[in-house]
């Protein structure tokens, strides 16, 4: 059975076996340092978003664990725990504009590619067929339009079936129609059951597309978890009560409570967004509790990512 046959749910996938582990890994340019101890785990399953601003170490760290670029220290670990690579046919990327020869149709050029990786040709169709290029398979790559050649480029990266995709900002340039596409095929793909660590400056994109998120500032790890308990729609409430433990409490029980922090008497924390502060009112009132203070703001996942960014 060809691997695309197969549509998994990501939680059948997934599980914590690290397909990638990157430890304290850290490059200098001369006085600039684009990657500072930076610790990363990629278990098989996840679609990793890198994400950071321009000129965050993202590219310079896709290309240190593809071995084109050489770090000052830190090592990397790939699947079995090797860093050399040999493994590098489990690996496909997308690194740079790949280079397609123009005259050539997209099954010629797949082909090509095929012949490099030593795979075979049976999954060149399959491949065009998930990129959504199965139509134009015999026109040849010049005559294709950005977003066309973006998704060839993706079944380029897929011919011989690699078990982790890298990509580095793998939308840029497209339009809003041709990012969507792109999208779908990196979910599509990830529902095959390969693991992909993507890198992009775009929050929204990584909220759309992966599961996972490392966020990056000037080379140095700022946050890392599951997109949504890192970046997460949220409410922040500060409040002061004459009992805020028990009222935390009872909130608890039907919430999920977070950041919570307290100053004094004033206790801030994020909760769901689906809360509202009237029923936050109406529980404290049945329990006999007095809310004194009372300030509800939503948290935007841009905000949030600025802030997480910020002076950093
Ligand atoms: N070959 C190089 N020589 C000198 N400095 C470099 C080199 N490559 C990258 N840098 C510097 O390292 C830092 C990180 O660059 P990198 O390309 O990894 O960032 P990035 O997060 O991929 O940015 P972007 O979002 O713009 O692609 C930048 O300050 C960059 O100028
Ligand atoms: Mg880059």
């Amino acid at each position: 059975m060809y691997l695309f046959d197969s549509q998994l749910s990501l939680d059948q996938i997934r599980n914590t076996m690290p397909v990638l582990q990157i430890n304290g890994i850290t490059k200098k340019y001369g006085r600039i340092t684009a990657v500072n101890d930076l610790h990363l785990t990629i278990n098989k399953g996840e679609i990793f978003g890198l994400l950071g601003p321009n000129g965050s170490g993202k590219t310079t760290t896709l290309g240190i664990v593809l071995g084109l670029i050489k770090a000052n220290s830190g090592s990397y670990n790939w699947f079995d725990g090797s860093s050399n690579n040999n493994q590098n046919t489990k690996i496909g990327t997308i690194l740079e504009t790949p280079n397609f020869y123009p005259y050539m149709t997209a099954i010629e050029n797949l082909e090509l590619i095929a012949h490099i990786k030593k795979a075979g040709r049976e999954n060149i169709e399959p491949t065009l067929e998930l990129v959504d290029l199965i139509h134009r398979k015999n026109s040849r790559f010049h005559t294709y339009s950005l977003g066309m050649k973006q998704r060839l480029a993706l079944a380029g990266a897929l011919i011989g079936n690699p078990e982790f995709l890298i990509l580095d900002e793998p939308t840029n340039g497209l339009d809003p129609q041709g990012i969507s596409e792109v999208r779908e095929i990196i979910q599509k793909i990830a529902h095959s059951g390969t693991t992909i660590l993507m890198a992009s400056h775009i929050l929204d994109e990584v909220e759309k597309v992966c599961s996972h998120v490392a966020i990056i500032k000037k080379g140095k790890l700022l946050a890392t978890g599951e997109v949504g308990s890192i970046l997460s729609d949220q409410i922040q409430v500060e409040l002061i009560s004459d009992n805020n433990g028990k009222l935390l409490d009872l909130l608890d029980n039907r919430y999920e409570i977070s950041g919570l922090n307290k100053s004094g008497e004033k206790i801030v924390f994020n909760i769901d967004a689906n809360f509202s502060s009237g029923e936050l009112n109406k529980l404290a009132f049945e329990n006999g509790i007095t809310i004194s203070h009372l300030l509800t703001k939503k948290t935007s996942l841009e905000q949030e990512f600025l802030e997480i960014t910020k002076n950093k």
